[in-house]
């Protein structure tokens, strides 16, 4: 199925800038790069690493990482701006690596996009070594219920935000800046239940608030749960 990121690839370069996006930039980047700070990591696989931003940003830290992205034109730009790094055609659903060997499995605002989330996270367990953390930033599963869901008044002002069909799983074409691209809704439980499923636990969890920006933005970032942050370590080496 066409999802939209090939066409999207230069309006979204374009919208992340050097400093990603405002809900990168002051909202999900202060607590990702906390995570990682609180950590030790010899390798790092970034899925759907897009045009490379965070993986540059591990690299800055020192953390050696690989990153995995279908859209080409996106990796394209990735190994433009970082030559020396590592940056491979591939999807979550078939991670072209052996077993076990990330001690560090990062999707950063991806599993909205993987159309086989449950196969996607299978796979991102599969190629973490044991007691391994998986960082998962995601869209707030309120807000992909519906997509654009603020209600204004007819002068403009904020009133509050839809959700709906939320215990459903389903596709939603969704546009801005000249990006045009699907993403997926499920229910938080649904990612919840196939990570429990994989024997992982939950170590951290946050719905992060703005830490910096402009003040009407971070208060209307506030009202509304717009993402998550969780982290999650896998099973230990079974004893011999
Ligand atoms: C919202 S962007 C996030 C990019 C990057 N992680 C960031 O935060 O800037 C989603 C990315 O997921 C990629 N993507 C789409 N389907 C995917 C799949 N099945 N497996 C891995 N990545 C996928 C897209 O090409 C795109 O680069």
């Amino acid at each position: 199925m066409d999802d939209g990121w090939e066409q999207s690839a230069g309006a979204w370069i374009a919208s992340i800038g050097d400093k990603g996006d405002w809900g990168r930039e002051h909202v999900l980047d202060p607590v990702m790069l906390e995570r990682i700070s609180a950590g030790q990591f010899e390798r790092a696989l970034d899925i759907g690493c897009g045009e490379g931003r965070f993986c540059r940003l591990l690299k800055a830290k020192g953390i050696p990482v690989v990153g995995i992205d279908p859209t080409e034109t996106l990796l394209a730009q990735a190994r433009k701006r970082d030559p020396g790094g590592n940056y491979q055609l591939g999807r979550a659903e078939t991670l072209p690596f052996s077993n076990a060997i990330f001690d560090l499995v990062v999707s950063y605002l991806t599993l909205i996009d993987i159309t086989d989330f449950r196969l996607g996270l299978q796979e991102m367990v599969r190629v973490l070594r044991p007691n391994g953390t998986l960082l998962i930033a995601n869209l707030n599963s309120f807000v992909t219920s519906c997509p654009n869901g603020w209600v204004k008044d007819e002068d403009g002002r904020y009133l509050h935000y839809r959700v709906d069909r939320y215990l459903e799983e389903f596709p939603e074409w969704v546009e801005w800046s000249g990006i045009r691209i699907v993403n997926w809704h499920r229910p938080l439980a649904a990612y919840m239940r196939e990570l429990l499923a994989l024997g992982l636990t939950l170590t951290y969890f946050d719905e992060p608030s703005p830490r910096s920006g402009d003040a009407d933005q971070q208060r209307r970032y506030r009202r509304v749960p717009w993402f998550m942050v969780m982290e999650w370590r896998a099973a230990g080496a079974p004893s011999t």
